[in-house]
């Protein structure tokens, strides 16, 4: 048997997620004392007997409690899965989250997770900029299910909130508080602490508001918004949990009852994610904390680079912000690190964006982010293409602006490609 919190410690001694991360969740004696999970690619898993296929439903379908010492058994990998169960045990321990369901992209995870908790009448407030494939679901998808959404922007902060929830009876119909902190592309900031107040006193006996908090751009390593007093953390885990831009998955971590919600609707709408998927996921955990440390070191490089440049407008880093911006409070109170993501505009428009990025060399031009190589894109025309122009601008997506998550090659090189670059704009 597996004692989850025993499994954090040597004695008295805690150790640290980085060490936990390649055994956590895993026995060796589970698989012939193989080191490493095997990839259990099975879609089904055969019953002692009838007796315990007939037990393993009831539990997995709450038609009755668990009796003492009863455990789970593995029925249909849509339900579950040894890789998929490991891998979602080894995930909670960068949040301290109680429970984890990963899935097979990052707007699987968003939409199952909405669809769990979101009912017809309900009000989700949100703040932009956010990820484009997220404004097209609650501009688009949530309100032909008859949810209303409410959108303010990042940079109004808890006033805009106020503001779209004083209309009509929102207030009294409001069910989430959906905030991505830092934002994509511009890395404006949401406090999380301020959302988890808001959401307390908005909430009843029969309506809990629930705040949710994308957290890929510095999850899981530089912010913890479940330690903030946030209810759910969503990722793209393509991004930096993923790491190496060769696969697609997402995740839902938060108190066991409501990932338990999450769960009985992903095994309906079937998004969960594959063996191969949560093996690949498991083999990036072990080097995370290397990847995500060298990559904000290195765009603190690039940063303090591209501000000097006189080609070069505005950056928009969080290890730039200064004493005296309200963003600059929030990111102390928040985040324990700038990450590896940066955005900046260029003197110019489109025209010289194109020309800096058609330049490049070392630095591909790709949309997604997190990876070990340096990647760039332009948010206005690619990631952010279905936002429409005015919104885009009132967000700070400027036809100018390009964004760079930078990879954990040696920073000169990556400034040698801007510099050689810019000389083409
Ligand atoms: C902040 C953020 N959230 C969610 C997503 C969606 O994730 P996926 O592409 O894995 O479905 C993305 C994708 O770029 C993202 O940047």
């Amino acid at each position: 048997m597996w004692d989850k919190e025993k499994k954090k410690h040597i004695g008295d001694h805690e150790l640290r997620p980085e060490s936990l991360m390649m055994s956590y969740g895993y026995l060796p004696e589970w698989s012939e004392g193989a080191a490493k999970p095997p990839i259990f690619q099975t879609s089904t898993f055969v019953f002692e007997s009838a007796e315990a296929g007939k037990a393993y439903f009831e539990m997995a379908y709450g038609l009755r409690e668990k009796a003492p010492g009863e455990t789970p058994g593995l029925i249909y990998s849509r339900l579950n899965n040894p890789g998929l169960e490991i891998l979602e045990d080894r995930l909670t321990v960068w949040d301290g989250a109680e429970a984890a369901a990963v899935f097979e992209s990052g707007m699987a995870a968003i939409t199952t997770t909405m669809f769990a908790f979101l009912r017809p009448g309900d009000v989700v407030a949100f703040c932009e900029p956010i990820y484009g494939g997220t404004e097209y679901l609650f501009h688009e998808v949530l309100p032909q299910f008859g949810i209303e959404t409410a959108c303010f922007p990042a940079m109004e902060g808890m006033a805009g909130l106020e503001r779209v929830l004083a209309e009509g009876d929102r207030r009294k119909r409001l069910r989430m508080i959906y905030v991505e902190t830092p934002s994509n592309p511009t890395n404006a900031l949401m406090d999380i602490r301020a959302c988890a107040a808001l959401a307390k006193r908005l909430s009843t006996a029969e309506r809990r508001v629930v705040v949710a908090v994308d957290n890929t751009f510095l999850g899981p390593l530089y912010q913890h918004p479940l330690k903030l007093g946030a209810d759910l953390v969503l990722y793209s885990l393509t991004k930096y949990v993923g790491g190496h831009s060769d696969l697609i998955a997402g995740a839902c971590l938060g108190p066991a009852e409501f990932v338990g919600q999450v769960k009985v609707t992903r095994t309906i709408f079937g998004t969960m994610a594959g063996p191969w998927t949560s093996w690949l996921l498991l083999r990036s955990l072990e080097t995370l904390k290397l990847r995500m440390t060298s990559q904000m070191k290195n765009a603190r490089h690039v940063a303090d680079w591209l501000v000097e440049h006189p080609k070069v407008d505005r950056v928009h880093y969080l290890g730039h912000l200064k004493k005296g911006d309200p963003q600059y409070d929030i990111y102390k109170r928040q985040c324990s690190g700038a990450g590896g993501m940066i955005s900046f505009d260029l003197r110019g428009g489109e025209a010289e964006a194109f020309r800096l990025l058609n330049a490049l060399k070392l630095i591909k031009l790709a949309v997604s982010l997190g990876g070990t190589e340096s990647l760039v894109e332009h948010p206005a025309t690619m990631t952010h293409s279905d936002v429409p122009p005015a919104d885009q601008l009132r967000m700070g997506i400027t036809p100018s602006l390009v964004r760079i998550s930078v990879g954990v090659e040696h920073y000169d090189d990556v400034i040698a490609d801007l510099e050689q670059a810019l000389e083409a704009v």
